[in-house]
């Protein structure tokens, strides 16, 4: 398992000339010269870009591989070229990866430098939040331009990333200052992820790394460099490129015949995936039983931003931390106070054993992300008095889901079909149907399930193992008094600041009431949960003078799978599934060469249970990185942790 990162920051010189330097490995992030011109030379020129940016079509992508992200001003560079060159449907995708980032007041100073870029390094700058360990990805351009920035080493992140590279950026300190680095193990991750043909451009002309490339099956040109630099290298993989995955979590080989796409439920699940898609150049339908968005689950006043994390580095950690940071890039473009609030969420240390829980956790996380509060420094932080200190998010806070459904259900290639209930789904002539009874209510080519748990009603996805868990959430009227708290507090259940005049209090936990009618009961439990978080903040309230049956709020299904996972991805047919794979019941360890038999162009986009928040927008880039042949935006063995067949895998193979 790989460990959990802990993220320092680029510690910088600036010289006489305002250019910044590396203080760890005393070098400088571009030529002191002439920057934008040595990368135009090197990493764009040396690739090719201005003809292959120009040759590529509407729907055709080009993927760009960087080893040290550093100011950006390669990235930068790239996408203005490409704005220059490609075609308007044409799409850049950019996996980076960095070490050491730079602190955002850093990048923006270093990319002050460079008035021509002004526009994409403003866009970069304002994207550039919450970039914590692991994978981020930032959306530039309305989808045309993506960044995959994997904060981290090299060497532990590149063997993690799922894409086919076309042209590599190798950047990185001179060798001889960074050999770490330089490594064998580099060169052999650098031709995994090539495509067949996929070139290289880079500033060094050094010895290890002409021979590490030949090594691995590029061929190495050197060419004349610029300035002072006397060559530079450039080439092309000519080796044979392998990535085995397994045949079950292999990308489906079956393309759509046109990017046509329904969605079916109008969820924060549903609108992230119909985003992502249309944001490529999709059609997309996205079907929904009620007469707006977010009517079910993502319905609430206010959700809270709150980070579960593991130190261990799990699986479900990383998605978190990879959701968190795209969630909250999205949340830039919502209005701030109204839809959501970056004000920061306290988890209290309710017990000894959470205590502990929290002080592993602010070992290995970086103090940006979180920090151990003690109750006095707590109760500055959130204005309210506590029963003990916490963990502090300063990231954190909450969100009016509806807003975001909202924001992400609203682009030009959503076509939103309300009051329509699919019943049953028919895969005819290469297109998948929603019926109603005998009303055909849509078609496309790829259908994407989306309904949380109702999506068992279809026969193909019926097997999934989704649970439903009530919750309820109750709604309190803000006092002069209560104006106090300034942040989230959560410990078992969860209060925030005032929205519009009212606090979202929650939330039950029922597994057992199928009705959504809220009740007294549950305001009552909710009010419970209050006590334990803050007595000063109940009398605040005036909660004293709160009867339950009185009291306002609402109730709805949070959608959960046995490990807390969503579940996201291709889907197999069940049968054909346990028949190609049986001997996995035999042996686990076999890996059969059959090729999976999926249900061609049938995804699921589930199982976001009490974190939709974080998970649900990502998880949309996730089903678009499948259909899409992109790279993916979370490690591959995330991914795999996600994947729709992973169930009947564990079936197969525990002979259930
Ligand atoms: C009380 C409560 C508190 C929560 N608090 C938080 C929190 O603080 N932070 C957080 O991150 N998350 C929280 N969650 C979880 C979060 O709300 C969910 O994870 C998220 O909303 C799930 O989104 P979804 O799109 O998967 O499901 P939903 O929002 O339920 O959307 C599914 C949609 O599909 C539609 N649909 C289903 N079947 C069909 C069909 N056959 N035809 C047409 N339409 C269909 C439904 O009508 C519905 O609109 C909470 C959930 C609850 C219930
Ligand atoms: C010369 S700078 C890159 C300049 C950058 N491409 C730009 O456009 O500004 C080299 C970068 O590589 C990063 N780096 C060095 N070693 C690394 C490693 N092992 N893994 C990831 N990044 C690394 C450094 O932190 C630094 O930001």
């Amino acid at each position: 398992m790989p460990e959990t990162p802990h993220t320092p920051y680029a510690q910088l010189d600036w010289d006489d000339h305002g250019q910044p330097l590396s203080r760890l490995y005393d070098d400088v992030y571009f030529s002191q010269e002439n920057g934008l011109e040595e990368t135009r030379y090197v990493f764009l020129a040396n690739n090719e870009l201005p003809d292959r940016f120009g040759a590529l079509g509407d729907g055709e992508q080009l993927v760009i591989g960087e080893t040290g992200f550093g100011t950006g001003l390669n990235f930068l560079c790239a996408w203005q070229l490409f704005e220059q060159q490609a075609a308007a449907g044409a799409r850049l995708h950019f996996v980076s990866v960095e070490k050491y980032p730079l602190r955002q007041d850093d990048l923006q100073r270093a990319l002050a430098l460079w008035p021509e870029l002004h526009p994409y390094a403003d866009a970069l700058v304002a994207q550039y939040v919450a970039l914590h360990p692991g994978f981020q990805r930032l959306v530039f351009a309305d989808g045309r331009v993506i960044l995959t920035l994997l904060v981290g080493d090299a060497r532990e992140l590149l063997p993690q990333l799922d894409a086919r590279i076309d042209a590599w950026f190798l950047d990185g300190f001179a060798p001889a200052r960074n050999p770490e680095m330089w490594a064998p193990e580099l060169f052999g991750e650098l031709a995994r992820l090539s495509a067949p043909g996929a070139t290289f451009g880079t500033f060094t002309s050094a010895g290890v790394v002409r021979r590490g490339l030949k090594e691995v099956g590029f061929t190495v040109k050197r060419v004349p460099g610029q300035g002072k630099k006397w060559e530079v290298l450039k080439g092309q993989f000519e080796g044979a490129s392998s990535n085995p995955t397994k045949p079950w979590f292999a990308r489906p080989a079956w393309r759509p015949p046109h990017r046509s796409a329904l969605v079916i439920g109008a969820g924060l699940a549903g609108c992230a995936t119909a985003n992502s898609l249309a944001k490529r150049g999709w059609q997309v339908t996205l079907l929904e039983r009620h007469a707006g968005v977010a009517q079910e689950a993502s319905g609430n006043p206010q959700g809270v931003l709150y980070l579960k994390l593991s130190a261990h580095g799990t699986a479900l950690s990383r998605l978190i931390l990879s959701g968190f940071g795209h969630t909250r890039r999205a949340l830039e473009r919502l209005h701030k106070g109204r839809d959501w609030d970056n004000c920061g969420v306290l988890q209290l240390a309710f017990d000894p054993k959470e205590a502990q829980r929290q002080a592993q956790l602010a070992a290995v996380f970086p103090e940006d992300l979180l920090i151990n509060l003690d109750q006095a420094s707590a109760e500055q932080r959130t204005g309210i008095q506590l029963p003990a200190g916490g963990l502090f998010y300063p990231e954190g806070g909450w969100v009016h889901p509806p807003a975001l459904c909202e924001l992400l259900a609203d682009h030009p290639s959503i076509r939103l079909v309300t009051h329509q209930e699919a019943f049953e789904l028919r895969h005819e002539n290469n297109a998948w149907q929603a019926w109603n009874d005998d009303r055909l209510l849509a078609s496309a080519a790829v259908v994407v399930l989306a309904g949380a748990a109702e999506i068992k009603r279809f026969q193909c996805s019926a097997e999934l193992p989704l649970k439903r868990i009530r919750g309820q959430i109750s709604r309190l009227p803000a006092t002069p008094a209560s104006a106090a708290l300034r942040s989230v507090v959560c410990a078992e259940g969860y209060v925030a600041p005032a929205r519009l005049g009212e606090h979202t209090l929650g939330a039950s936990f029922d597994f057992d009431n199928d009705d959504l009618t809220p009740t007294s009961r549950d305001h009552a439990g909710n009010l419970h949960l209050l006590e334990a978080l803050s007595t000063d903040l109940a009398a605040r309230l005036d909660t004293h003078a709160l009867a339950p049956e009185q009291m306002q709020g609402r109730a709805a299904f949070r959608c959960t799978s046995p490990d807390y996972l969503p579940i996201v991805g291709p889907l197999a047919d069940g049968d054909a599934f346990s028949a190609a794979y049986a001997v996995l019941g035999k042996d686990a360890r076999q890996v059969p060469d059959t090729p999976c038999p999926w249900l061609d162009g049938l995804y699921i986009n589930s199982g976001h249970g009490s974190r939709g928040l974080i998970t649900a927008p990502l998880c949309g880039e996730l089903i678009a990185a499948w259909l899409n042949d992109e790279p993916l935006p979370v490690p591959r063995d995330v991914a795999d942790a996600c994947h729709p067949n992973r169930f009947a895998l564990r079936r197969l193979i525990r002979n259930t």
